[in-house]
């Protein structure tokens, strides 16, 4: 490497360092488990999205390991080539089923979801509106189809209507956004969506990565809202609540067929292997036969919230499994998440670019595997995390 790179790598990681935004990573030990292993001290797990705990569930190893048993380890090839195994056609029915939605397709992960169906929906003449706290791959999409790009502010459905009424007569409009937002825990206006993308004929994107397997019985907001025929494109992934890997997109068959022809990361990538394949099959059957999972891990939240806010963290809007305690400066959440750990308990501090500046927060991920004694001890944590703050 020459000295000029080298020169221009330092640079810039000591100005993350000195921002305190720099990243490490760091040796977790069963990062999926309710307790994780870090430098051999061993935490209650806040981070990860295996939000229902599942990872472990006999029915999701046993169909797991059959078709392990069966294919082997690899699909061998992209999904059009000679990837695609008759249990993939059994999940995108079940999917499609269980979306209610004529067809469904299932991509490498949900990041290469948002950036086939985006990069391949738009172009540039398309426009794309899309909340300023969507989430990167969203934005990652947009940005690879050259489509204009429209942020509104966040949640604001005024600046959304003004934004559309500012381009109405263009011709092809998409407009995209999180069901729940990652980082902040709270939720898109659904029926407000609904109503503008009617209005000014666009079409509506819905990325249900967090309320997938939590909201409308497992089927995620749109459905809980009762609004799944109103949305065009419902996103989501099998890797958060549903305990697995894969992204997926419900549709209409049009539009189905139009992604298998043109969104090069579902063409040009080696399929999912059979061992997962097998895993979202069998989590599909059980979200089915256990509809109310979502409902009890979402009672636990709103307790947590509420004791929270009442010691005086700010928790923004959340309402759902995601609770962030906003504290705003980078240092300081440093400062907290160490001192949580000094109290066995891991909270990931969340920092700029991923939150705007002035929003760094810890994010609380809540999971159903959390039992009593370890609420409590949450609580006691943040209690006296509150005093050491003050
Ligand atoms: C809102 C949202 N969409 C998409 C993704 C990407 O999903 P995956 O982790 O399956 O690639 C994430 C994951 O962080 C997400 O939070």
């Amino acid at each position: 490497m020459t000295k000029n790179w080298l020169n221009y790598f330092q640079d810039i990681l000591e100005k993350q360092k000195k921002a305190n935004l720099f990243r490490e990573l760091k040796d977790f030990k069963q990062g999926q488990d309710l307790y994780l292993h870090i430098q051999n001290k061993k935490l209650l797990n806040l981070a990860s999205n295996n939000y229902l705990g599942l990872h472990k569930h006999p029915l999701l190893k046993q169909k797991s390991q059959e078709l392990l048993d069966t294919y082997g380890t690899t699909a061998g090839a992209s999904p059009l080539v000679s990837g695609r195994f008759q249990e993939v056609l059994e999940l995108e029915n079940t999917l499609a089923r269980f979306k209610k939605t004529e067809k469904s397709l299932i991509f490498t992960s949900g990041y290469t979801a948002n950036l086939g169906i985006l990069s391949s929906l738009a172009d540039s003449r398309t426009i794309v509106f899309s909340d300023k706290l969507n989430h990167a791959s969203i934005v990652d999409g947009i940005l690879l189809s050259r489509a204009k790009l429209v942020r509104y502010r966040h949640l604001d459905m005024e600046h959304l209507a003004w934004s559309l009424e500012k381009y109405k007569d263009h011709p092809r409009k998409i407009i995209v956004s999180d069901s729940i937002f990652s980082m902040d825990g709270d939720i898109a206006p659904l029926n407000t969506l609904v109503q503008l993308k009617k209005e000014y004929a666009a079409l509506l994107m819905l990325d249900e990565a967090h309320a997938t397997g939590i909201f409308g019985r497992g089927r995620g907001l749109a459905h809980h809202l009762k609004l799944e025929q109103e949305v065009d494109i419902h996103m989501g992934t099998f890797s958060k609540a549903l305990a697995s890997l894969g992204g997926y997109v419900c549709a209409s068959k049009p539009i189905i067929s139009f992604l298998i022809n043109k969104a090069r990361s579902f063409i040009y990538s080696t399929f999912l292997p059979p061992a997962v394949i097998g895993a979202n099959l069998a989590v599909l059957n059980l979200l089915e036969q256990n509809p109310g999972l979502g409902e009890r891990l979402l009672s636990l939240a709103h307790n947590l919230r509420r004791f929270l806010q009442e010691l005086g963290f700010d928790t923004g809007n959340s309402s759902t499994q995601i609770i962030p305690v906003i504290l705003k400066d980078p240092e300081k959440t440093l400062r907290a998440q160490k001192f949580l750990e000094e109290k066995n308990i891991f909270v990931p501090a969340i920092r700029p670019p991923t939150v705007p500046e002035n929003t760094s927060r810890l994010r609380i991920s809540l999971r159903l595997d959390l039992q009593d004694r370890e609420m409590e001890q949450i609580q006691e944590a943040f209690k006296e995390l509150k005093k050491v703050l003050c």
